[in-house]
């Protein structure tokens, strides 16, 4: 089976790889030159565990190709993936379609046979229909069909969730594009998993009412830890109480910062959008993405009230930068909210983070200092804030922690530690919804 994935951002290239490992011919196209080369060579522009060699092994078996050319890719192609960006359109919070508009066009005008044109970027329900009279208006004689693939990757475990994933969900309008897809799909390592096909829309609507499912836990627990930190109850229990029913379910029942990462914050506003455009009121979606900003807020006055009310002048080391481990992404970081204020206020930053640190500084305020190592980030500092928990931040040298430092608090935004340890090793241990803390 011939693929061509066009973009080579997270999602077509993780999708890319993954196809051609099930042993479809693919070709990955991207207008971006320096890319591509860099591509041809092995050379990986994300972090993403896995994804390198996944990517030499079908560079070098010859399953995986990287081009700039669509036209000549798509050709030959029995399935193209649209797999472009769709960013939030500035001001009013709608997934900004004109990448996957144009690459729609471009595909019309290549295909020279039956093709199945695929979306798999992330776009608001009713965009599969416009990308058909798109086609159908470039080339009125194209032979092809539509279909709706939205990927549920987690960066981090991408290829993990793309070789053994929960459910594939697919959207077709025709019996021909449904046995394509079907046998692109039938690869072992998902004998086991149910392809879910419906139609266009609901495959689209799927996608977004997932995250915003999951960002819908988040805030619920998020909200509640407020409450279990006035009431003296630990939201650990709450969550592992409420988890036990399988109605409800442990997971995304972890407290933090708030959500971050290039999908939910993007697509519970696009959702949201989405209704108004319908002239219908959302309530639910709304107050999570309030409850999100608002964790966010908490986060800076816990931080604030740890340093007696006023951060100027204090030293704080900060462990952790991206919106979660494995990733050097740092889009809709909680970092990038949490830190800016308190640099503001005169507090002195020292940074660490495993991968993240080339994407935070061009973020983050310029006063921000960064440091390779742990304990020298931690150097001199009244308070650490754990941020993000990463697996170096998970078993630290408490002792010698507490001896680099020049105070003793420790902010744990990712309840990674148990109090009595912290307190014991000498800490003033502040963490999320854990009794009495503020
Ligand atoms: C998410 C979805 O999980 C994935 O299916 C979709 O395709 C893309 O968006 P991702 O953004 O990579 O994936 O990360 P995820 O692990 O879902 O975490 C998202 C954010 O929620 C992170 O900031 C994380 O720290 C936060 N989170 C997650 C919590 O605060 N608590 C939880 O219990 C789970």
């Amino acid at each position: 089976m011939k693929v061509v994935m066009v973009g080579t951002g997270y999602v077509g290239l993780v999708s890319g790889a993954c196809f051609s490992e099930f042993g479809a011919e693919v070709i990955c196209v991207d207008k971006d030159d320096k890319k591509i080369k860099a591509l041809k060579e092995g050379k990986i522009p994300i972090y993403e565990p896995g994804l390198d060699e996944i990517v030499e092994k079908n560079l070098k078996s010859g399953h995986l190709e990287f081009s700039t050319d669509l036209k000549s890719a798509a050709e030959k192609a029995d399935l193209i993936f649209i797999a472009v960006g769709t960013p939030s359109r500035r001001g009013d919070g709608h997934a900004d379609l004109k990448y996957v508009f144009a690459a729609a066009e471009e595909i019309a005008n290549s295909i020279s046979k039956y093709t199945v044109i695929v979306n798999k970027s992330t776009v608001p329900v009713g965009t599969a229909q416009k990308v058909k009279d798109i086609i159908e208006k470039s080339n009125p004689n194209a032979d092809f069909d539509v279909a709706s693939n939205p990927e549920f990757l987690r960066e981090g475990s991408a290829i993990e969730d793309f070789m053994r994933p929960d459910r594939v969900v697919i959207g077709v309008e025709s019996k021909k594009a449904k046995e394509i897809m079907k046998s692109l799909y039938q690869t072992p390592s998902l004998i086991k998993t149910p392809i879910f096909f419906t139609n266009l829309e609901s495959a689209e609507l799927i996608k977004y009412a997932s995250n915003a499912f999951l960002a819908t836990k988040i805030s619920f627990i998020n909200e509640l830890s407020m409450l279990s930190e006035k009431t003296g109850a630990d939201i650990h229990s709450v969550a592992e109480g409420m988890g036990l029913d399988n109605r409800i379910g442990a997971k995304f029942l972890q407290v933090g910062p708030g959500y971050g990462g290039s999908c939910f914050p993007k697509d519970t506003l696009a959702l949201i959008q989405t209704f108004e455009d319908f002239e219908l009121d959302n309530k639910i979606i709304k107050s999570v993405v309030e409850i999100n900003s608002m964790q966010k807020e908490s986060m800076i006055k816990k931080i604030r009230n740890s340093l007696g009310g006023d951060e100027s002048g204090k030293v704080i080391a900060v462990f952790g930068l991206t919106f979660k481990p494995e990733t050097d992404d740092m889009r809709d970081a909680p970092s990038l909210t949490i830190l800016p204020p308190l640099v503001e206020a005169g507090a002195i930053v020292r940074a660490h983070d495993p991968e993240g640190i080339e994407q935070a500084q061009t973020l983050l305020p310029k006063a921000i200092e960064y440091f390779p190592d742990i304990f020298e980030a931690a150097d001199g500092a009244d308070a650490v804030i754990l941020m993000t928990e990463w697996n170096q931040y998970k078993d630290l040298d408490l002792q010698l922690l507490k001896n680099k430092m020049k105070g003793k608090i420790f902010l744990d935004l990712r309840n990674v530690y148990e109090p009595n340890e912290m307190n014991n090793a000498g800490f003033d241990y502040y963490c999320i919804g854990r009794g009495h803390n503020f």
